[in-house]
């Protein structure tokens, strides 16, 4: 069944007609044309889809875009001037970058969040962020400086 979905993305009022059955992740690519937000299991278990829902993250492989209807949803495209993004590319936080939207949507939710008072706990938080080309190390350091420790 289509209906029409109408979801505020980075600010921006974004409708397009789809299937009641469409994730958020994919509505997000295909029918908005924001493909900062990457797609790697599809599944919930990689965490590369990351955005925050009314500030909060969520796996948008997992969120129905209908669930989403005069929501607030921030992408990777909506943090382009944030310390994070900035602390990522000087820290060389990414190697492939298939992974990186998800990892700054999580460090920057994480900054909210309090998560950084140590390294352990940066890790511990950003978890279910997985990186097949191993950067952890960098992205850690990258939050770190972004939380002043
Ligand atoms: S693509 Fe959504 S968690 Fe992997
Ligand atoms: S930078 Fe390649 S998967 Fe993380």
């Amino acid at each position: 069944m289509e209906r029409d979905v109408t979801v505020r993305v980075n600010g921006e009022p974004m409708k397009s007609t789809m299937d009641t059955e469409t994730t958020l992740l994919d509505a997000l690519r295909d029918d908005f044309g924001l493909t900062g937000t990457k797609k790697g299991c599809d599944q919930g278990a990689c965490g590369a889809c990351t955005v925050l829902l009314d500030g909060r993250r969520v796996v948008s492989c997992l969120v129905l875009a209908v669930q989403c209807e005069d929501r607030d949803v921030t992408t990777v495209e909506g943090v382009t001037d944030h310390p994070v993004t900035d602390a990522f590319v000087r820290h060389d936080a990414f190697q492939c970058g298939a992974c990186t939207p998800g990892q700054i949507m999580s460090a920057v939710a994480l900054l909210g969040e309090g998560r950084t008072g140590s390294d352990a706990e940066i890790r511990e938080f950003m978890s279910g962020n997985l990186c097949r080309c191993g950067a952890y190390a960098n992205i850690v350091a990258a939050i770190r400086e972004v939380a002043g420790r």
